[in-house]
């Protein structure tokens, strides 16, 4: 599985979302931007929607990684297509027909991704790992950028990694919060294989050598 760094958009400049994607768009290796919607419910924060993503998409070339913290993620999957999406990830936790929900996502041409808390247990994954193409472990709360890493999502990603193996999936292994230099490695000892980083790529001197860090 080709190792990637998805730099996270949430740590740049909202004001100024346009020259965050240039900054990563020019840095050798990076091919994904992670974009972070919340509802102001799922999770305590807000971000920006469709629209914002629409706006973006005719400025880059990068693969749009969007992660939806939503409580009714099924209302807005045709919005978030539609602008441009080509990776949608939902969480299991809330309550709503998540099979039909992948199911749609994949019908209008994006990949699709679930995702769980550090709170929730790893089985909750289960049933959703026949129709899928990512796997996200979220390693902080979702909400806000630049937290602590959660070194107790390090089991989590191994057994992830070793149902991939046992069963020949094919999906990735992402993790997301608090993923720098070193937490990253430690993620990629445990299987990871795709790293969402806000802080620890937008605040770092040498963003091209922090992306060849983890892919290697
Ligand atoms: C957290 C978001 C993350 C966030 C990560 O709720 O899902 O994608 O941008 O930010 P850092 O890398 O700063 O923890
Ligand atoms: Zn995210």
């Amino acid at each position: 599985m080709k190792r990637l760094v998805a730099p996270s958009i949430l740590a740049g400049n909202h004001a100024r979302l346009a020259e965050s994607l240039a900054v990563v768009e020019a840095t050798p290796g990076a091919e994904w931007i992670h974009l972070d919607i919340m509802d102001g419910h799922f999770v305590p924060n807000l971000t920006f929607g469709p629209q914002t993503i629409k706006d973006l998409r005719p400025d880059s070339k990068l693969f749009f990684d969007v992660h939806l913290m939503l409580s009714r993620p099924d209302q807005y999957i045709e919005a978030f297509i539609d602008a441009g999406a080509q990776n949608v990830t939902i969480h299991t936790e809330p309550d709503y027909d998540h099979l039909a929900t992948l199911k749609r996502i994949r019908e209008l041409g994006s990949q699709c991704g679930i995702c769980i808390n550090p709170g929730t247990p790893v089985e909750d994954l289960l049933p959703y790992l026949d129709h899928v193409d990512l796997v996200l472990l979220m390693t902080v709360q979702p909400g806000f950028g630049g937290q602590s890493f959660r070194t107790d999502v390090l089991p989590k990603i191994e057994t992830v990694a070793k149902w991939r193996v046992d069963k020949g999936y094919q999906w990735r292994i992402e993790v997301d919060g608090g993923v720098d230099a070193n937490t990253g490695q430690d993620c990629l000892k445990a299987g990871a294989d795709t790293f969402v980083a806000g802080t620890a790529f937008f605040k770092n001197p040498d963003k091209p050598a922090f992306v060849a860090s983890l892919q290697g």
